[in-house]
């Protein structure tokens, strides 16, 4: 069998990130996209998501949810880009991706030599990412290891057994991910982390803002992203994180879209706190 007829079919929260592969393929696109990511477009076609597939369903309001949604997924994908240049500049050469699925920046940015790159999601998105990547045959550029593991269970077990070294610094990303985990999961995720982050490691967090899940989960088109949403950001990330020994700086899309020559044209519709975009240092 080749590896299309063999392939998984995306399913349950894990066909997120084939809906974030779609977006990306989209701003790829773009005259002046903020990314480009080469490889988004084969995730989204393999996962059913081509440009031929057939309309989302859904009235005016869903269609205009979806285009909210497909925008924070630009501007946060620039900002974590952004943090990881940063990161490398910095001389961090271990790179975390937490909830990885169709993240491919393994294979389109520079990486300086000696860079290890842990991608870590359950089996299903991993198994049906190497068969993409198989067929585009893709190549790393720097270091690549799988680690395939539910959050929820002993990962950072598997992560040390796939080589993570927690004595020297590490760049941990969750994009797209906390917003699926329960609050009390988001926590040990966190303390989890914070044991295995030598002074100097980074981490960059995307949350849900506060009211996200009301204006966008609650009604939401059944089976949608958001539809599986169960967590916001707290009241006062930056506190939040300070408490597991970070130095955080919390930016709202808003602000980072304008800094990238993205404004939001439409006035806030309410008052709009700080967050959803953190990028912390450990000190
Ligand atoms: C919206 S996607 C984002 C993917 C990627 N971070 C990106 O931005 O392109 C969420 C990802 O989190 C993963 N995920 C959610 N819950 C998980 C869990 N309990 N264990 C491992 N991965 C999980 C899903 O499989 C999916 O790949």
């Amino acid at each position: 069998m080749t590896d299309e007829q063999e392939r998984v079919q995306p399913s349950g929260v894990w066909a997120t990130a084939v809906g974030v592969a779609k977006v990306r393929a989209l701003e790829t696109e773009r005259e002046n996209a903020l990314f480009r990511d080469p490889l988004a477009r084969a995730f989204a076609t393999a996962g059913g998501l081509g440009p031929s597939s057939a309309p989302q369903p859904g009235d005016e309001a869903a269609r205009l949810r979806r285009l909210g949604i497909a925008f924070s997924i630009v501007i946060r994908t620039k900002f974590l880009d952004d943090l990881l240049q940063q990161a490398s500049a910095s001389g961090v050469r271990q790179v975390v991706l937490l909830g990885a699925g169709m993240d491919s920046r393994a294979f389109r940015m520079d990486w300086p030599e000696g860079t290890r790159l842990f991608e870590v999601d359950t089996a299903a998105p991993l198994d049906f990412k190497a068969s993409v990547l198989r067929q585009e045959r893709a190549v790393a550029r720097c270091e690549r290891i799988t680690v395939a593991v539910d959050l929820r269970e002993d990962w950072p077990g598997a992560l040390a057994a796939a080589g993570h070294d927690p004595t020297a610094p590490t760049v941990w990303i969750a994009e797209g991910l906390l917003i699926y985990l329960p609050e009390d999961a988001v926590e040990l995720l966190l303390a989890r982390i914070s044991a295995r982050s030598a002074a100097g490691s980074r981490m960059g967090l995307t949350l849900g803002s506060r009211g996200v899940i009301e204006r966008f989960g609650a009604d939401a088109v059944p089976g949608s992203a958001a539809s599986m949403w169960v967590s916001e950001m707290p009241d006062d990330p930056v506190g939040w994180l300070a408490g597991h020994g970070w130095e955080a700086d919390s930016h709202t899309l808003r602000e980072r879209a304008a800094a990238y020559g993205r404004p939001v044209s439409t006035p806030p519709q309410r008052e709009e706190g700080p967050g959803g975009l953190i990028s912390a240092v450990r000190r």
